[in-house]
């Protein structure tokens, strides 16, 4: 999708979605059945560095079966972690050059990462992360084309798939004091706006909220910084050792189908308090869905008449801290911020439990 017209004033570097997350860590093949009880199916395998190319829908998720360089280093800095990610871009070399001279900085020399070092177009993202912009994706003229193909993968795929179709957003866990280093360097490079700004609180801790949209309206990346020394993503990043992708959020048509699919396999999900089912009726009157289904499966919900619904459901903690968000939007394009007063508090409540915080009875 060579398409000129994209890089215009308002998206300046052309950028067109996300086209993959790259994961290493101690333990790939565990990462590849992780990924496969998902619905992920092995497609390509990268010939120069044993990189695992998994697909669902219009997702891909890459994996070092065997790291070296950035990858080798990054686990070993953060065990299992995502050492990068991938805009679609209009044109690589055009957006990589202009992000250069609008701020970003070069992936210097050998970086190991997942398109193998004769990659040029890679720049430094959150973290000590990779982050390329890619211009050939998608089914035809695909950079996976010069890679080994898995046979039979286009089969595989359709039995293995849970109805997983498009990366929505991801986001980042911040360093405190960072938020605004890191919606600038979104902004002055890329031309993301900002998009919500959340102030969360729970009992004992609190974090801030920034969401970035990138002017195609598709890369979506909410900003989170910790309100104090003990929250949610303060431990992150000291269970992470550093900032990082916190959640990937992947959509479906269907969130009943696809999470009761995936329970089935076993996949994990984060769980929520009873109560919060029995205040949706009063919270969200005529929403017209399956109270008892989202309740047998912990599917949350959140919206208004204005903005539309949407449905979604966090995984438990799947690479090291990082978790998977489903997804299904009816209308609703923010990123459930009234569940993310509910989700932040049910995890609270568990650091209470555990010990991690304290309160005042
Ligand atoms: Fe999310």
């Amino acid at each position: 999708m060579q398409d000129a017209a994209k890089l215009d004033q308002e998206n300046p570097l052309g950028v067109d979605g996300f086209e993959f997350v790259e994961f290493t860590g101690p333990e790939p093949e565990a990462m590849i059945s992780r990924l496969e009880l998902m619905g992920f199916t092995p497609t390509h395998v990268n010939p120069a560095n044993d990189v695992v190319r998994l697909k669902q829908g219009d997702i891909t998720m890459l994996v070092h079966r065997t790291p070296a360089g950035q990858a080798a280093d990054f686990a070993k800095d953060h065990g299992p972690s995502a050492n990068g990610m991938a805009f679609r871009v209009a044109n690589a070399k055009a957006a990589y050059e202009g992000a250069l001279a609008r701020g970003a900085r070069a992936a210097e020399g050998v970086h190991g990462g997942a398109l193998a070092n004769d990659y040029p177009y890679v720049l430094q993202g959150i973290g000590g992360s990779l982050l390329y912009v890619i211009d050939q994706y998608g089914e035809a003229g695909s950079l996976y084309d010069a890679w080994d193909e898995i046979e039979g993968w286009e089969e595989a795929e359709r039995k293995n798939s849970v109805g997983l179709e498009i990366l929505d957003h991801l986001t980042h866990n911040v360093r405190r004091g960072e938020m605004r280093t890191w919606s600038g360097f979104y902004n002055s490079v890329f031309n993301f706006e900002e998009q919500k700004y959340f102030d969360i609180k729970g009992k004992a801790t609190g974090l801030f909220s920034q969401a970035m949209i990138a002017p195609d309206r598709a890369i979506r990346i909410p900003l989170n910084e910790s309100q104090d020394e003990n929250s949610q993503i303060e431990e992150f990043i000291r269970r992470y050792n550093g900032e990082g992708i916190q959640h990937i959020a992947l959509t479906t048509a269907n969130i009943f189908e696809t999470v009761e699919a995936m329970r089935a396999r076993g996949v994990d999900f984060q769980d929520t308090i009873e109560t919060y089912f029995e205040l949706i009726d009063k919270r969200l009157p005529g929403h017209g869905e399956d109270v008892e289904r989202m309740r047998k499966n912990r599917i949350l919900i959140d919206g208004s008449d204005e903005e539309g619904l949407l449905l979604q459901i966090f995984t438990q903690d799947t690479f090291g801290p990082i978790f998977f968000e489903i997804i299904q939007r009816k209308g609703n394009e923010g990123f459930g911020n009234g569940n993310f007063q509910a989700l932040f508090d049910s995890i609270e409540l568990d650091q209470i439990r555990r010990g991690v915080i304290k309160v005042d009875a």
